[in-house]
């Protein structure tokens, strides 16, 4: 049973929330490919606020959520089962993934997927791959059974493997998810320390920071 974390005070939560904002990967989403157990929709919103990704599609030809962030935010489920998470990140739905491409390449997003398989024409290792060679990223994560499907792998650049030492084939949603973006944002915010965006893009002469310091109680 998940632990609920102690209510805070409004300044409190303005506080932490001025902290978090340059830490945050813009224009990073994580999508969610027909996902079939809410538990998991609910732990992919949380790994994606608690690790920095600005927002979260989710494939849902199901018609399982609401089609409105703010429904969305106070459907009991998805706050139980993200921690109150998709409060703080945005979420979109889309009928089907064509949909959801369509969306993403109309804003010049770039895509990878991800799979314990070797998929399409261009495949790496989680750790070898550089995911900050485009400026808006869409990292797409496949169904609980199926995996990742093959019309978003036709539509994607790459794909993008966790390496596996075991004897099972896959790890979960959930888990996997949580190490793809770690090491997706890991690399963004490194990158966003060193270099500037925009007009005036360049290497910064100052180092930003690109972890928040640790709170001592
Ligand atoms: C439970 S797995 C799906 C297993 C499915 N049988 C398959 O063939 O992919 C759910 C999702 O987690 C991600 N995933 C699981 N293991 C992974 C790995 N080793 N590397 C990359 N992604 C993985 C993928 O996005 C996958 O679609």
């Amino acid at each position: 049973m998940e632990t609920v974390e102690p209510k805070k005070s409004k300044a409190t939560v303005r506080k932490r929330a001025e902290e978090i904002k340059p830490f945050i990967c813009k224009n990073l989403i994580a999508v969610i490919e027909s996902p079939a157990d809410i538990r998991n929709i609910g732990t992919v919103i949380r790994n994606v606020n608690a690790l920095g990704v600005e927002k979260v599609y989710v494939v849902d030809p199901r018609k399982a959520l609401p089609d409105d962030w703010q429904e969305m935010r106070e459907r009991k489920s998805l706050a139980r089962t993200s921690v109150s998470a998709v409060k703080w990140s945005f979420v979109k739905r889309f009928d089907s993934t064509d949909d959801c491409f369509d969306h993403l390449e109309k804003n010049n997003f770039h895509s990878v997927v991800t799979s314990p398989h070797v998929k399409g024409q261009e495949n790496h290792w989680l750790h070898e791959a550089n995911f900050t060679k485009h400026t808006k990223l869409a990292v797409w994560f496949g169904n609980e059974k199926r995996g990742i499907s093959d019309c978003a792998v036709e539509r994607s650049d790459a794909c993008i493997a966790i390496p596996m030492f075991g004897m099972i084939e896959s790890l979960n949603l959930g888990t996997s998810s949580g190490i793809v973006l770690y090491e997706v944002t890991r690399q963004r915010r490194d990158y966003q320390s060193r270099y500037r965006k925009g007009r005036r893009k360049g290497k910064r002469a100052e180092l930003l920071p690109a972890v928040i310091a640790k709170q001592t109680d």
